[in-house]
């Protein structure tokens, strides 16, 4: 399949360039001479000598005419994006063409021959890098031949894996579009000696980038756009070729990973407000949900310190929203706690006083126990009937007690302001949410509108 894909690839690059060639080079005829063989051709042009001296330098008769080096550059995949090291991994092909004076013929002369492959080290090669490449040694394959074609073109092509270096804007993650640019320039000649321009032009090399692209991934290609600096003075670092990428990224797996759990997250937490019962551990168990995807977008996303990224503005905005819920329900939980306690704690102690009394009371005769022998003889019936008297003031208490305290546990009044607090705090939550929410989705649709779709 891959062997498939490079065999088109090769004839889709071959078909351009030949396409590009050829109309330089109208006017082919049949042959008039005797000799076809490209041996002759070769002779003609003085290559079969081992003089060395014309891959010395640049191919010009005048030194003071520049060279035009034109470049080509197709993406067949983008491989990879890195966030955290801020690179780009492709898969391009770049083919790179100049004019040699010393090499032309009439191709009319020798049997209609136009084209020729000879060996790279045969000629003078331009030493054009590109700028933000950083690729690994041994991720470019050029091939050891180079076209040589009768108007004087030399056509040399290389495979990249090439990485290269974008500063990436992540504000929009994951809907974001990233705008890379691939600079080709000369290490050693200024602009005045070396003129960069390309082949073809924007519009056919994206869609031959667009027809050829090998892997889809994450990525795709939405533009290409050649931008040429040209040289204005040796001063400025003019003369350069640009190519800028645009990229845009698939949103459907974050979607689906980050942003759908998280909502749902929020909603839960919503929800949980009508759980009757025991929140706490629904609640947390929802905060470490969420602390989960925290993780898993910090092994994602770099750390920029520039603005807040919209995806970690919804994650902290979401996280704290559910650990403020999880105070509330805390203080709630305390309230009714609050209620609970203290009046319960009285009236039990309370009405285990009265029932004691009541016992002693009771026991006007000695229950024929050993442990009270002692005690009931000495209590006269005097000591009882005051006993009772006692008992009858301390049961008038206990109800006067108790009445207020049924009338008021009903409703509770730690619990009626739990119950305040709760509906208060779950509206403003509610009306917190949507409109964070909806602000969130204008960001968004405004972030993208302004990266230009
Ligand atoms: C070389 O080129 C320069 C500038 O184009 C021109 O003035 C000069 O006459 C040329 N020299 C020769 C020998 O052709
Ligand atoms: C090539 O040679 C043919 C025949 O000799 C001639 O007619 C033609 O004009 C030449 N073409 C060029 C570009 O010199
Ligand atoms: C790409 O090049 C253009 C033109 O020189 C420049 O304005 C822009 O800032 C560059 N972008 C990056 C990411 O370097
Ligand atoms: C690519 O972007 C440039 C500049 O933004 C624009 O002029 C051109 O029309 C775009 N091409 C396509 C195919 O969208």
């Amino acid at each position: 399949m891959h062997t498939l894909d490079c065999g088109r690839t090769m004839l889709g690059l071959t078909v351009v360039a030949s396409l590009a060639f050829i109309a330089t080079a109208a006017g082919v005829s049949s042959s008039q001479s005797t000799d076809c063989s490209y041996l002759s051709l070769l002779n003609h042009l003085t290559l079969t000598s081992s003089d060395e001296a014309l891959s010395l330098t640049r191919p010009v008769k005048n030194w003071t005419t520049p060279t035009a080096v034109m470049l080509d550059l197709v993406l067949l995949g983008i491989l990879q994006l890195d966030e955290k090291s801020q690179t780009v991994t492709s898969h391009a092909w770049i083919q790179t063409s100049w004019n040699n004076e010393y090499m032309r013929w009439n191709s009319s002369d020798f049997c209609g021959i136009n084209m020729l492959t000879i060996p790279k080290s045969k000629f003078w090669v331009p030493d054009i890098f590109i700028q933000e490449d950083v690729s690994d040694s041994g991720s470019v394959e050029q091939s050891p031949l180079v076209s040589l074609y009768s108007t004087g073109w030399v056509l040399a092509k290389a495979r990249h894996r090439l990485t290269f270096t974008c500063q990436l804007d992540l504000f929009l993650f994951p809907f974001d579009v990233q705008t890379c640019n691939i600079t080709f320039s000369s290490m050693h000649h200024t602009g005045d000696v070396l003129q960069l321009g390309s082949l073809n032009n924007a519009a056919v090399l994206s869609t031959l980038s667009e027809t050829l692209m090998v892997t889809e991934g994450e990525w795709e290609l939405d533009n290409l756009t050649i931008i040429h600096i040209p040289y204005t003075s040796i001063v400025t670092d003019g003369n350069r070729l640009l190519y800028v990428v645009r990229l845009t990224r698939k949103p459907m797996l974050y979607v689906i990973n980050l942003i759908v759990p998280l909502l749902y997250f929020l909603i839960l937490d919503l929800a949980s407000f009508f759980i009757r019962g025991e929140k706490l551990n629904f609640k947390v168990t929802v905060l470490l949900s969420i602390s989960v995807l925290l993780l898993i977008l910090q092994d994602m996303l770099p750390s920029t310190d520039r603005r807040m990224l919209l995806m970690a503005n919804l994650c902290v905005v979401v996280f704290s929203l559910v650990g403020m819920s999880i105070l509330e329900t805390m203080l709630v939980e305390f309230l009714m706690a609050l209620d609970d306690c203290y009046p319960q704690k009285d009236q039990s102690s309370v009405s285990t006083n009265v029932k004691a009394l009541q016992e002693v009371a009771s026991h006007t005769e000695p229950a024929g126990a050993e442990e009270k022998g002692q005690v009931d003889p000495v209590m006269s019936p005097k000591d009882q009937d005051l006993l009772k008297l006692i008992l009858e003031e301390v049961k008038a208490a206990h109800q006067k007690m108790e009445r207020p305290g049924k009338e008021e546990r009903k409703p509770g009044r730690y619990t009626r302001l739990a119950i305040v607090i709760n509906s208060v705090y779950f509206s403003l939550y509610f009306i917190a949410v949507v409109i964070y929410l909806v602000c969130m989705y204008l960001a968004w649709v405004d972030g993208i509108e302004f990266a230009g779709f």
